[in-house]
This record gives C-alpha cells, sequence and structure tokens, in this order.
C-alpha cells in the first residue's frame, strides 16, 4: 500500500483490449486539463510517478494507470502483447474508456518511448508531451550506461563483469554493485522513496525480463533495438524533455530527443539522475507547471488553418 496520493481520487478498472486496465485519477473531474502519465520498467507500475500529482494544485486531473501484465491490471502473460505497439494501443483504448478528451502526456523512461510513440501515432489526442528520462534510441541509451559503468569503482565494475560472464545477476557482489549503480543513475536519493521502492519491488517480471532484461543496465530484452528518432521530427506538439545530469538514460539521449523535435524544450536536472520528480521534486514540478501553462495557451495567431492544396498545372 502506497500513501500520499492527494484528494480527490479514483481507483478503478476498465476493460482495455478486454483485459482489466487499474487506473487512478487524482484532482477534479471539472478540471482545465488532463495529464496521462506513463510508467516505465517495462514493468513497473505507476505509483512511481506520485510526484506528478502534485500538479493537481494547479486545476489538472492527473491520470495514472498500470501497463497490462504489469501492477493492479490483468496480469496476461502472452507475450505477443508485450509490445510498444500494444502500449499504444492501451494509451489510446484508455484514453477513450475514460472519455478523457485530448491529453498532455507525459511518459518516464520506457514511458518516455511510449508517449513519444503514442504522440506520433494519435497526435490529435495530444496537446503536450513532457518526457523524464525518455529514450528513442535504445542503441545509444544502452551504450550511455555502459560508459557510467566505467566510471564506477574499479571493484564494482569487476562485480559486474562477473556476474554477467556467468549469468549470476543474483550474487551478492554483483547485487551489491548494480545498487552501486542505482544508486547513482537510477535515484539519488537513498533509501529510495517508498512508492518508488514499490514500482520497483512489485514490477512485473514476466513483462521485464521479456521487454528490458534482468535489470536497468543489461537491456537484453525486446526494446533493446528500439529506435526512432528518425520520425520524431513530425511531431508537432509543444515538448519538454527531461532528464537528470547522472540519469542512467544519459542527458545525450534527452539532447538527441529534444534536437530531433521542432521547438521542444530541453531540461537537464543538475542534483538528479534517472526520477528527477523525487530527486528536485519541487524544482521539477515548476518547470512542468510552467510548460504546462505555455502549452495550454492557444496558439499565437488564432488556430491554424490548412490551406488548401495547389490547382494541377499551377
Ligand atoms: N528500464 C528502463 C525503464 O525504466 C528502460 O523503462
Amino acid at each position: 500500500m502506497v500513501e500520499g496520493w492527494p484528494e480527490p481520487m479514483v481507483e478503478g478498472r476498465t476493460a482495455v483490449t478486454g483485459h482489466a486496465m487499474y487506473y487512478r485519477i487524482c484532482g477534479s473531474p471539472n478540471a482545465r486539463s488532463t495529464i496521462l502519465c506513463m510508467h516505465g520498467g517495462p514493468g513497473a507500475t505507476h505509483d512511481y510517478l506520485q510526484p506528478l500529482s502534485d500538479l493537481v494544485r494547479d486545476g489538472h486531473r492527473v491520470v495514472f494507470y498500470d501497463q497490462l501484465g504489469c501492477g493492479r491490471s490483468a496480469r496476461i502473460t502472452d507475450t505477443s502483447l508485450f509490445s510498444l505497439d500494444h502500449n499504444v494501443l492501451e494509451v489510446e483504448e484508455l484514453r477513450r474508456s475514460l472519455n478523457l478528451g485530448p491529453v498532455h502526456v507525459f511518459g518516464s523512461s520506457y514511458g518516455g518511448t511510449l508517449a513519444l510513440a503514442y504522440t506520433r501515432a494519435h497526435p490529435e489526442a495530444v496537446r503536450s508531451l513532457t518526457t523524464a528520462g525518455g529514450v528513442a534510441d535504445f542503441p545509444l541509451a544502452i551504450s550511455e550506461m555502459r560508459r557510467w559503468i566505467a566510471e564506477l569503482p574499479v571493484g564494482a565494475r569487476e562485480a559486474l563483469r562477473r556476474g554477467e560472464e556467468q549469468g549470476r545477476f543474483d550474487a551478492p557482489e554483483y547485487r551489491a554493485a548494480m545498487n552501486e549503480f542505482y544508486r547513482r543513475h537510477l535515484c539519488r536519493r537513498w533509501p529510495m522513496p517508498a512508492p518508488l521502492a514499490y514500482s520497483l519491488e512489485n514490477i512485473s517480471q514476466p513483462v521485464y525480463l521479456y521487454m528490458n532484461g534482468p535489470n536497468e543496465f543489461t537491456i537484453v530484452g525486446t526494446i533493446k533495438d528500439i529506435r526512432f528518432v528518425d520520425r520524431l521530427g513530425a511531431i508537432r506538439a509543444p515538448t519538454l524533455v527531461t532528464g537528470g545530469r547522472y540519469d542512467e538514460v544519459s542527458p545525450r539521449v534527452a539532447e538527441q530527443i529534444a534536437r530531433a523535435i521542432p521547438g521542444a524544450e530541453l531540461e537537464i536536472f543538475p542534483g538528479s539522475s534517472h526520477v528527477p520528480f523525487w530527486e528536485e521534486r519541487r524544482a521539477y514540478i515548476d518547470r512542468v507547471r510552467r510548460f504546462l501553462g505555455r502549452a495550454a495557451e492557444p496558439p499565437r495567431g488564432g488556430p491554424l488553418v490548412p490551406r488548401p492544396p495547389a490547382e494541377c498545372g499551377s
């Protein structure tokens, strides 16, 4: 059980692609806008995104959910459904099922990947896009994790190397080295905030192992080859790309996304790693608040009027 959610709050389950999906809605149904939050892992739960619910105080309604196979949603086991395409479909069905209308999307880590892919697939449904430690190029993110590993103390590096060689990800010295990496690059608040610990302890092993791999820096699952940076140029939604200076998904990955999306804003939090919304909560939420304030304004010069296609031969 995780405490700390603001009132009013409703929880429930709704059918999404024929399976029960858990959701949590914080804020008033008459809120001025809706923020739809997507968790990472893949396989985690929504709980670690709790700080985003601070935005209820600004009149937003904030919606969280657990992806199918995860958390309090149906623990489906059909691995053909553990995919980015299916996760996009889930978001759209959830949005329609809860009658949310156009939403501001927020995604953390793989949830950022999902938020980017969803925005590409359903531009009409997205008022703005925010990513935190999001990835549009896993090969780059993975090589950047290797760079962080190269900066660990020699003992930790050796323990990781031995564990990988022997496939012994549970050996105590391997786990100690993994925790060293996590303290530096996953969450620099240690012990971790309870909702983050909850999301990690309750991660869906079938989803995580299939899509990600045995831990955060050993990405050998199906997401390892996902790369769609060259398709981000079509995004027109106001975009805020965020990350931490020490993020396991390094600032280079964030910079790459921000460069690819026309007009995107980039914010790297200097004292943070992968969860800046916990590590620098107040500054983070303030930054998102200011961005959403601007993103909610009507486009300058009034609505865009599409130009009719040129006449043939003109
Ligand atoms: N394991 C990374 C995440 O948290 C990719 O989604």
